[in-house]
């Protein structure tokens, strides 16, 4: 269609027309998980509680957790400011109750991630572990509530 546009315009004399100069722009990207800001977050918020869980127990290891709990303290943090993909799909009449529901579990999570960060200061790593073990069940239970359906 391009050619048949830049054909049009070279005929008419208009060959340098920025339409023909540059090459196509890539398309819009869909509006889904994978491809959303808060997907992008999400992502960033697995990376850091991933590496988490799996050291969260080792008090030697402290100084490395408490950065990945300020990575996934900040994820979180610009989550709570977005709204899931899956409130476009709602009726208008309670689309803003939805993401103002899910700004305040993302609150709620954030506060968890603060007590994780106490107890990791404190050197307290049996609650710290305890605490982890909370925010798996924020997460699944914030997944269940605000994901699109078919994910976990
Ligand atoms: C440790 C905590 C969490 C981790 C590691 C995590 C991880 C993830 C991952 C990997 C995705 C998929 C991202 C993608 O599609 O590329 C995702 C999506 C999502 N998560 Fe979480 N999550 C956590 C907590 C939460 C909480 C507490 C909530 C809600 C209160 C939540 C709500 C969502 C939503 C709504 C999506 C879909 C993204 C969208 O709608 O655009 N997550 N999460």
């Amino acid at each position: 269609m391009r050619f048949l546009v830049c054909l049009a315009l070279a005929t008419a004399g208009i060959a340098l027309h920025p339409l023909c100069a540059a090459p196509a722009a890539p398309a819009a990207s869909v509006n889904d998980s994978d491809t959303t800001e808060l997907g992008g977050r999400m992502d960033e918020m697995r990376v850091s509680f991933r590496k988490l869980r799996r050291q969260v127990s080792d008090a030697s290891a402290n100084a490395s957790s408490l950065e990945l709990v300020a990575s996934l303290r900040q994820a979180a943090e610009q989550s709570a400011a977005l709204a899931p993909a899956r409130a476009a799909a709602l009726p208008e009449s309670t689309r803003a109750a939805f993401v103002a529901d899910f700004a305040e579990k993302m609150k709620a999570f954030i506060a968890e991630v603060d007590k994780l960060k106490a107890a990791l200061e404190a050197g307290k790593n049996d609650e710290a572990v305890a605490l982890v073990a909370r925010l798996e069940s924020l997460q699944k239970s914030g997944h269940r509530e605000f994901r699109s359906a078919k994910r976990d």
